[in-house]
């Protein structure tokens, strides 16, 4: 067993600092050593074994519920690590390198089972077009090192639709592949100091803008069937469209980020796990031209079909403004049901909307046992909506009977500061959005005639202010909003 030895590695790094920590590992090592299993088949904190290349990173465990990191544990070390310059790289900005990157990625998969490989972007301007990540592998992007995403189109091949959504999002039929893509991979780490992912998506804007997009525009990454996924300490910048697009994906981690595009870019949103069940989301700056974090599940009857919902994610200590979405956006795709989400302690400025949850007729699904808290937000227009989206739908057979159902939605310890509009809370009718709870929400510097708006809808409040619309008055009800 070659990752016994490695083991024997941590378990001599934890004799010098003996701790409760120890106490557990000893535990575990002789329960591994009496029962010959497999230390993977155990749920355990990951930094008990950084076992090089095999590293599972670990969500199971509660370690320290406050980093998402400590949850998934340190980073898999890999054995075979390289430079993109050793596969003929040009980092001058305007060499391309794609085929540098593509031999790179094409030589060190053949290391995902034998320890693991690290691909290193030293500093200088790299430009490509897209390319597959692998499996045990991390891309490390070196401080001042820029990914340049290419100006070509045909450098960001045509792929399947995603069958959650039937067709492209924009477009009819098959969708650009992102600049950097992973379909079916398990412990991937994309991460570096600080060094920047820029999609150059300008040219994408322009023929969004302009309508002359011939299929829907790609992501600047996007990981599809994947699990166990770290992006980490990085810049990504100017993505075409959304920027971060976990999919069909478990044990997801976007931690320490920065993420900007023009706050004109049209759909640059920047994190939007779709599909996906354990994402933590924490400490990420993020400015663009679309909600900050979007949480979705695909799109009418394609979605319905699928069934596969968004489920145990977390956003904290998430900063950013965007002029016309949200801070944090739920739907409007959520056919898959969206459930047992947290989003705290979020800081949004400049905003159409704080917190917004989007959902139409057709949709389906359903959006159950949202936490949302500790958020403050200054000069957002409507802190709290909660309504019907556009009513775009993938094609004319949704159905119209397919209603979502919304219920358990726990916003608290809210503070707001001169918003335009008090909550806009809109239900469908027919389908109440029911078991709204708000509980010591504060909006300050509102004119005095702004009032809740309400409609097809129920709940509680509690310490509200101003006063709520009648619809959540709990009458005297104490067990209410609890
Ligand atoms: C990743 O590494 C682990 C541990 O070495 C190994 O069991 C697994 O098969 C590897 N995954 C792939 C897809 O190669
Ligand atoms: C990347 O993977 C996609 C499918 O996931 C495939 O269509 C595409 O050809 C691959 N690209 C490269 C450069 O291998
Ligand atoms: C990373 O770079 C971005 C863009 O230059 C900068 O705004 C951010 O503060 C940097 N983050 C860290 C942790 O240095
Ligand atoms: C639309 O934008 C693209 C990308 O910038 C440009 O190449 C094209 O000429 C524009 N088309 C029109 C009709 O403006
Ligand atoms: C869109 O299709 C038209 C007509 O086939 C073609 O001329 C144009 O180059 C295409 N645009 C892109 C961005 O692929
Ligand atoms: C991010 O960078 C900091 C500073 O270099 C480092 O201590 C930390 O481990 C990194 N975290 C992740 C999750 O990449
Ligand atoms: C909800 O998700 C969190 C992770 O965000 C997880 O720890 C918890 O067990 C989940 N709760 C339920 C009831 O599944
Ligand atoms: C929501 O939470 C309630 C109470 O914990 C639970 O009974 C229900 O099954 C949950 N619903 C979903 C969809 O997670
Ligand atoms: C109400 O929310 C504010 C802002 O998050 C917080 O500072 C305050 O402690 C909360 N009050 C109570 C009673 O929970
Ligand atoms: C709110 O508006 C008042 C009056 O215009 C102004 O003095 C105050 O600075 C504003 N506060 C914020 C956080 O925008
Ligand atoms: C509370 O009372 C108001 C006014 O009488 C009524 O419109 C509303 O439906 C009641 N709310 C609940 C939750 O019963």
């Amino acid at each position: 067993m070659e990752s016994e030895k490695s083991n024997y590695g941590a378990i001599m790094v934890y004799f010098t600092k003996p701790s409760w920590a120890f106490l557990v590992l000893l535990f575990t090592v002789i329960a591994i050593l009496s029962l010959q299993i497999s230390p993977k088949a155990i749920i355990l904190p990951f930094p008990l074994f950084p076992v090089p290349g095999s590293s599972e990173l670990d969500f199971e465990s509660d370690f320290d519920p406050g980093s998402c990191v400590a949850t998934f544990g340190e980073f898999p070390e890999r054995k075979h690590v390289m430079s993109l310059k050793d596969f003929g790289g040009v980092g001058d900005g305007k060499t391309s390198n794609t085929a540098a990157f593509r031999k790179a990625l094409d030589y060190m998969q053949r290391f995902s089972e034998k320890g693991g490989a690290q691909l290193n972007v030293p500093q200088g301007k790299w430009l490509t077009g897209s390319f597959n990540l692998t499996s045990n592998f991390t891309l490390f992007l070196e401080q001042g090192a820029v990914i340049l995403g290419s100006q070509d189109p045909e450098e960001w091949p045509i792929v399947e639709p995603l069958p959650s959504y039937g067709r492209g999002r924009e477009r009819l039929g098959g969708r650009h592949i992102s600049l950097i893509h992973g379909d079916g991979l398990t412990n991937v780490v994309i991460t570096g100091n600080n060094g920047t992912i820029d999609g150059q998506g300008r040219i994408w804007w322009e023929l969004w803008w302009n309508r002359t997009l011939n299929h829907t525009r790609g992501h600047l990454v996007e990981l599809m069937n994947s699990r166990n996924i770290l992006i980490s300490n990085l810049t990504f910048r100017n993505s075409p469209f959304w920027t971060i697009h976990p999919v069909y994906c478990s044990n997801v981690v976007v931690k320490g980020m920065t993420i900007l595009a023009p706050l004109s870019a049209p759909n640059t949103d920047g994190i939007d796990p779709d599909s996906s069940t354990n994402v933590c989301i924490e400490d990420c700056y993020i400015e663009s031209g679309d909600d900050l974090v979007a949480i979705k599940s695909g799109w009418d009857q394609y979605g319905i079909k699928m069934a596969r919902p968004s489920s145990n994610i977390k956003v904290r200590r998430i900063s950013g403004t965007t002029p016309t979405c949200s801070g944090v956006g739920i739907g409007s795709e959520m056919s898959g049901g969206i459930f047992n989400v947290t989003i705290e302690n979020m800081h949004v400025w400049n905003s159409a909307a704080g917190v917004r949850i989007k959902t139409d007729k057709g949709r389906g699904g359903y959006i159950a046992n949202i936490t949302i808290r500790n958020i403050m937000m200054e000069r957002v227009k409507i802190p709290i909506r909660l309504s019907r989206g556009s009513n775009d739908h993938p094609d004319d057979r949704w159905d119209p009977k397919a209603i979502p159902k919304i219920r358990g939605i726990f916003i608290s310890n809210i503070v707001s500061l001169n918003s335009t509009k008090a909550p806009v809370l809109a239900g469908i009718r027919g389908a109440s959005f029911e078991g709204l709870c708000f509980k010591n929400v504060t909006l300050l510097g509102l004119s005095p005639n702004a009032a809740w708006h309400c409609e097809f809808v129920s709940g509680c409040t509690n310490a509200v202010f101003p006063l709520p619309c009648p619809h959540l008055q709990n009458n005297g009800s104490s067990t209410c909003c609890s």
